[in-house]
């Protein structure tokens, strides 16, 4: 196995619930980037960084209401700590708040060199935190965690499978579901039938270029059924737009995409 001799990216997750983390670390294709040194991972707790007897990482709302709020200092030390070899680290907040995660963001966060990951809990994280060391606030998505802990574990591997060298198969990236912003199309695997279903026979025809076809005309009709605002940013080669006249999908796609303009 080559180990690279410095990571492409430091990952550094703040938090309180340090366990929540361990596992998701240690199995498959992150375990592997960990191991060959692609990434390099530390789960930093949050407590460690809090200095009263207590080690409070949190208290109750100025203003009062419900809940408790993360302290600044812990949090403020805790980056702190992680910037000092690395001060252009990125540091990001997950917070239902934040800016939507997609896959271009993913990629835009795969650009980078290391990011700084700041889990906050129960009502959030004192505003002056916030304003003075966070960078980018992100949410994955509109429904409320327990805490930033999974939402981080979601950037983790859905930014390292982007990173050169870390999928096996050299174009499994390209081969995405948002790769291209159509919708992956169905895939298939042994027995041949199944529950009296059998495999399409354009799949088993051993030709690449009817199993191409096949997988992009699947592609365009998925994407349509299921996600038609994702058309607009498709774009069709003269050989793609051939086929899709030929099997009358052209105007459906056209008129999606003449919408958008
Ligand atoms: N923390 C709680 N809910 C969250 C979400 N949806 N995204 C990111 N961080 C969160």
């Amino acid at each position: 196995m080559i180990r690279e001799k410095h990571p492409r990216m430091i990952f550094d997750i703040l938090t309180i619930f340090p366990k929540l983390l361990e596992s998701p670390l240690d199995e498959g294709i992150l375990r592997r980037a960990i191991s060959t040194g692609k990434i390099s991972t530390n789960i930093v707790n949050i407590r460690d960084f809090a200095y009263d007897t207590h080690t409070m990482t949190d208290d109750r709302p100025f203003g009062g209401g419900e809940g408790m709020v993360m302290k600044p200092e812990p949090l403020a030390r805790a980056v702190e700590s992680r910037k000092t070899n690395s001060p252009s680290g990125k540091v990001i907040l997950l917070t239902p708040q934040g800016r939507q995660y997609t896959q271009s963001v993913a990629k835009e966060l795969a650009e980078e060199s290391h990011l700084i990951l700041v889990c906050g809990r129960y009502e959030g994280v004192d505003e002056r935190f916030r304003s003075a060391y966070v960078d980018v606030e992100i949410s994955i998505g509109d429904y409320i965690l327990t805490g930033g802990e999974l939402a981080a574990m979601v950037v983790i591997d859905s930014v390292t499978r982007l990173l050169p060298g870390v999928l096996g198969c050299t174009d499994s990236a390209e081969k995405d579901t948002f790769y291209r912003n159509l919708l992956k199309h169905p895939q298939y695997t042994r027995p041949r039938i199944f529950q009296d279903h059998s495999v399409p026979k354009e799949l088993l025809s051993g030709n690449h270029g009817v199993i191409e076809e096949y997988r992009f005309i699947a592609s365009v009709k998925r994407t349509l059924e299921r996600r038609p605002e994702f058309m607009k940013d498709v774009v069709f080669s003269d050989k793609e737009k051939k086929t899709l006249r030929r099997h009358k999908l052209f105007d459906a796609v056209a008129t999606l995409q003449s919408r958008a303009v």
